[in-house]
C-alpha cells in the first residue's frame, strides 16, 4: 500500500498556516529523533468536560512509526487524551480544549480542518471489539466504500487490510460469515483491519487487549510491532508489562488532587520506555511502576 499521507496532507489538512514542525527544541523532551518531525505536538493542552477540567497542561511530542504508550491509574485522563488526537472528544457535548495540538505542524483544531477527515487519517480501535453486525468482508469494505474507493479494487483492499491485521489466513474462506462468529481476539484484529482499510497514518488504541485472553493479547502485541513499520501508534494500556513489551516511549499520567479534593489529569513523565521502567526521574512514576501506587 503506498503511503498517501503526503498527498492528503496538502489537499485536505492544509489550513493555510505555515508549516512549523516545532521539534521541541529547548524543551525537556526525551531523545528526539533528529531526522524526523513529530507527528503530533501538544502544547499546554487542557481539556474540560463542562466545568470539570480532566486534563491540565499536557505538553508532549509523538514521533512517527513508533508506539507510544499512555499509562497511569484509572481516571487520570488517558482515554480523554487519546481522544484529543483525533477529535473524538468533539462528539461529546459541552467539552472544551485549551492549548494546541498540531498534526504534522498544522493546527488540528483549526476551524477549516474537517474532523471527519481527521478521524479517517487518525483511526481508532476501542477496548471492546466492536465489529459492525455485517459480514467479515463488509466490515472491512464499509469505510472505503463510504469514502468512494473504486469498487473494482475493493476486493484487493479488503485482502490487503486483513493481511496487515494478521487475520487473512484465518478468515479467507469465510469472508461472507458474520463478524460475530469470530473469537474476541479475531474480532479485535478485524477492527484493526477495518481501521487500516481507510488508509490512516496513525492508529489510536484504547486498551485494545483488556477484553482478550492472554494468547489473543500476545497476537495483538505482535501485530502492533509489525504495524509500527507503517503507522504511528498510540496505545492506552493499564498493563505495565504490555507497555514495557510493545512501546518505544511511555507517558506516565496521574490524577492530581487539589485542595478542594478535585482531581485533574496531568502528564508526570514522558520518556523512552526503557528509561521510564528502569530509571524514572519522578518519584510518582517510580512509585507507580514498582506497584506502590495505583
Ligand atoms: N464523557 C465524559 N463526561 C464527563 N466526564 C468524563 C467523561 N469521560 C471521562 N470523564 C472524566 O474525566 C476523567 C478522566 O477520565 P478518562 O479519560 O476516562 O480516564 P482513564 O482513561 O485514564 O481511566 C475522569 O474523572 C472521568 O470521570
Ligand atoms: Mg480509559
Amino acid at each position: 500500500m503506498p503511503d498517501d499521507t503526503t498527498v492528503i496532507e496538502s489537499t485536505v489538512l492544509t489550513t493555510g498556516l505555515s508549516r512549523k514542525p516545532e521539534v521541541g527544541a529547548g524543551r525537556d523532551q526525551p531523545d528526539t529523533p533528529e531526522t524526523a518531525d513529530p507527528v503530533f505536538s501538544l502544547q499546554d493542552l487542557s481539556f474540560h468536560y463542562g466545568s470539570y477540567r480532566a486534563l491540565r497542561n499536557v505538553t508532549m511530542d509523538i514521533w512517527p512509526r513508533e508506539i507510544t504508550a499512555l499509562i497511569g491509574p484509572s481516571g487520570c485522563g488517558k482515554s480523554t487524551l487519546l481522544r484529543c488526537f483525533n477529535r473524538m472528544n468533539d462528539l461529546i457535548p459541552g467539552t472544551r480544549l485549551e492549548g494546541r495540538i498540531t498534526f504534522h505542524g498544522e493546527d488540528l483544531y483549526h476551524p477549516k480542518v474537517d474532523p471527519i477527515e481527521v478521524r479517517r487519517r487518525i483511526g481508532m480501535v476501542f477496548q471492546k471489539p466492536n465489529p459492525f453486525p455485517k459480514s467479515i468482508y463488509d466490515n472491512v469494505a464499509f469505510g472505503p466504500k463510504v469514502n468512494g474507493f473504486p469498487r473494482s479494487e475493493l476486493k484487493d483492499l479488503v485482502e490487503e487490510s486483513l493481511q496487515r491485521a494478521a487475520l487473512w489466513d484465518e478468515v479467507k474462506d469465510k469472508l461472507k460469515q458474520n463478524a460475530f462468529s469470530l473469537s474476541g481476539g479475531q474480532q479485535q484484529r478485524l477492527c484493526i483491519a477495518r481501521a487500516i482499510a481507510v488508509k490512516p497514518s496513525v492508529i489510536l488504541m484504547d486498551e485494545p487487549c483488556s477484553a482478550l485472553d492472554p494468547i489473543a493479547t500476545i497476537r495483538i502485541e505482535e501485530l502492533l510491532s509489525e504495524l509500527k513499520n507503517t503507522y504511528t501508534i498510540i496505545v492506552v494500556t493499564h498493563n505495565m508489562q504490555q507497555a514495557a513489551r510493545v512501546s518505544d516511549r511511555t507517558a506516565f499520567m496521574t490524577a492530581e488532587v487539589d485542595d478542594k479534593g478535585v482531581r485533574c489529569g496531568v502528564l508526570v513523565e514522558y520518556d523512552r520506555t526503557d528509561r521510564i521502567f528502569t530509571t524514572p526521574r519522578d518519584k510518582r512514576t517510580d512509585d507507580y511502576i514498582t506497584g506502590r501506587f495505583g
